[in-house]
């Protein structure tokens, strides 16, 4: 691969990109002879006719065409679940986990997939799962192509090195990224182990939410995306594709790699961004405004303000608001809550979330600061205040999530949550 780490910045951008000068055609898309021997392959994100500003399709000009990738066979994965069909009933509990622990063999990025919680239905395009994932061996000559869904990927310890038949991108713990659905992509491990979080998005693409009275400034601005730009691999030898296709798993031997894409021109393609460039917006009087204020991307559904997925980000922020309680109200919500924590603490819950752990609190299910939190918050003197070197985030979704049966049975499910609260008494007094 022509390795360097270059990026184009923007969310939605048409971007062209040539790792060898002159193979993109100009001026058309397939020409009667592309450039350079290439031929010319179109990946579109959205129906054709999806309107124009949601319109998201590339262009690649590739070595060989992807077709080119042999028969698919069944490959078993016990712990890559989708939908809501692979969940079980739970009762109206909140759940947490604490940091999923490094796997006892060998396993790449696809086979470390653990699914916790899922809703919705891939094939009706609707809903989204939530990963883990605890990655300790590269993907070498193998790739993953992901047709049921886009991926955000949360990483939360040790950088992953993502190949994409765009480019390469690197993430490290802050950062997130989000890979089309049906684009080819490989991780590799730099650091060694790695482990993090993943939304798996079978519904509309993950976009910008609209800022409102906001203005156009403020939250995650598009130009703090990053594209990478178009590079491929020169080794020669056989390939793995993996391919995730209605729920289950397939794999095929192809002759060459897919990473074979010489140039590119579109504006479906893989971004990362730094939760670091968030700028977050809160009160400066008093109480606080809605959590969605810290949404980064939303996928929205059919019903207008009321998302497939939020995904939301609590980073370092200053706490100034006057006589205000000021970590999250209690509550119980329409929508349905998975979060992680990436590191730090979580200004709710100081000593039970941990980095590296989840936790659930679907529709209605009542949750809050716990006991330790709520006093503290209670009787703090309120001068302004950093919170500082966290970040914690959220997938939320309109659809309830149902957990997995290894959810359930999972070591580091944590038995006593609910006593978190216990301590909550009663103070009224007439
Ligand atoms: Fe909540």
């Amino acid at each position: 691969m022509n390795e360097t780490l270059n990026y184009q910045s923007g969310f939605g951008n048409h971007f062209a990109s040539e790792a060898v000068p002159g193979a993109l055609p100009i001026g058309q898309n397939s020409p009667q002879r592309a450039p350079k021997g290439l031929y010319a392959e179109l990946l579109s994100g959205t129906a054709f006719t999806a309107p124009r500003h949601e319109n998201r399709r590339t262009w690649l000009y590739r070595r060989q065409p992807s077709v080119l990738c042999g028969e698919y066979r069944p490959e078993p994965h016990a712990w890559w679940k989708t939908g809501a069909k692979d969940g079980v009933p739970l009762p109206p509990n909140p759940l947490r986990w604490l940091p999923f622990p490094q796997p006892n063999e060998p396993q790449d990025f696809v086979q470390a997939i653990r699914t916790l919680a899922l809703n919705g239905d891939a094939d009706a395009q609707v809903g989204m799962a939530a990963h883990v994932f605890h990655a300790n061996r590269s993907m070498e000559r193998r790739a993953l192509v992901n047709a049921d869904g886009e991926m955000l990927v949360v990483p939360q310890q040790g950088r992953l090195r993502v190949t994409t038949e765009l480019g390469v991108l690197e993430v490290a713990p802050g950062e997130v990224l989000l890979l089309p659905r049906g684009l080819a992509f490989k991780v590799a491990l730099p650091d060694g182990a790695a482990r993090g979080y993943i939304a798996e998005n079978y519904g509309a693409p993950f976009r910008l939410p609209e800022l409102g009275p906001i203005g156009s400034n403020g939250l995650a601005n598009p130009r703090d995306f990053l594209a990478p730009v178009a590079a491929y691999e020169q080794g020669a030898g056989e390939y793995e594709i993996v391919k995730r296709y209605g729920g289950a798993l397939y794999r095929a031997q192809a002759k060459a790699s897919p990473f074979n894409v010489v140039a590119w021109h579109g504006n479906l393609c893989p971004l990362k961004y730094d939760t670091r460039h968030f700028m977050t917006i809160g009160s400066i009087s008093f109480d606080h405004p809605d959590p969605s204020i810290f949404t980064v991307l939303t996928s929205p559904s059919d019903t207008p303000g009321t998302a497939n997925c939020d995904f939301v980000i609590f980073p370092p922020r200053w706490m100034v608001a006057e006589n205000t309680f000021r970590p999250p109200w209690y509550h119980r919500n329409f929508m349905s809550e998975f979060m992680g924590l990436v590191y730090g603490q979580y200004d709710a819950k100081p000593e039970g979330f941990k980095p590296g752990g989840a936790s659930l609190h679907n529709s209605m299910v009542p949750h809050g600061p716990d006991t330790e939190a709520f006093d503290k918050a209670s009787s703090a003197e309120l001068a302004p205040h950093k919170l500082d070197n966290t970040l914690a985030f959220m997938f939320e979704s309109r659809w309830r999530f149902h957990p997995t049966e290894f959810a359930l049975k999972v070591a580091v499910l944590d038995p006593n949550y609910a006593d978190c609260w216990a301590g909550l008494q009663d103070r009224f007094q007439p």
